[in-house]
């Protein structure tokens, strides 16, 4: 079987997996580490993170696209959220905001 069948098979078993989809926030947040500094629930883990529970989605969804493009400046999250695909970050502000 080559690559592609299997990214195909794969994506056909883990819908949520392949972001055409709608992907699970709550899942995504814990496969890209986000809960390492901001918890499964956006309170984080150390004063030194910050707590992303109780803020607007569209709020979490802006500063996405912001770390992703390098328009706002921060080492860790401009890694974090290079790779994430449009609708990760939706996933993952919907997870987090309200
Ligand atoms: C190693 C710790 C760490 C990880 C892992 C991490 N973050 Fe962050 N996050 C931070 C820090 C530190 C900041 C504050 C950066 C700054 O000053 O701009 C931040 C800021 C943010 C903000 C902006 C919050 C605000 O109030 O403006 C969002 C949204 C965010 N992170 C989402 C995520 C998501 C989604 C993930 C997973 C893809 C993630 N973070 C992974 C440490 C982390």
């Amino acid at each position: 079987m080559n690559t592609k069948t299997t990214s195909a098979l794969l994506c056909a078993l883990l819908l949520s997996a392949c972001g055409a989809e709608h992907p699970d926030g709550a899942a995504l947040a814990q496969e890209k580490g986000c809960v390492a500094c901001h918890g499964l629930n956006g309170k984080a883990i150390a004063g030194s993170y910050p707590n992303l529970n109780g803020q607007w989605e569209r709020y979490l969804r802006l500063q996405l696209i912001a770390y992703r493009s390098g328009k706002r400046d921060n080492a860790v999250m401009n890694g974090m959220a290079a790779t994430l695909t449009d609708a990760e970050i939706n996933a993952l502000a919907e997870h987090y905001g309200s």
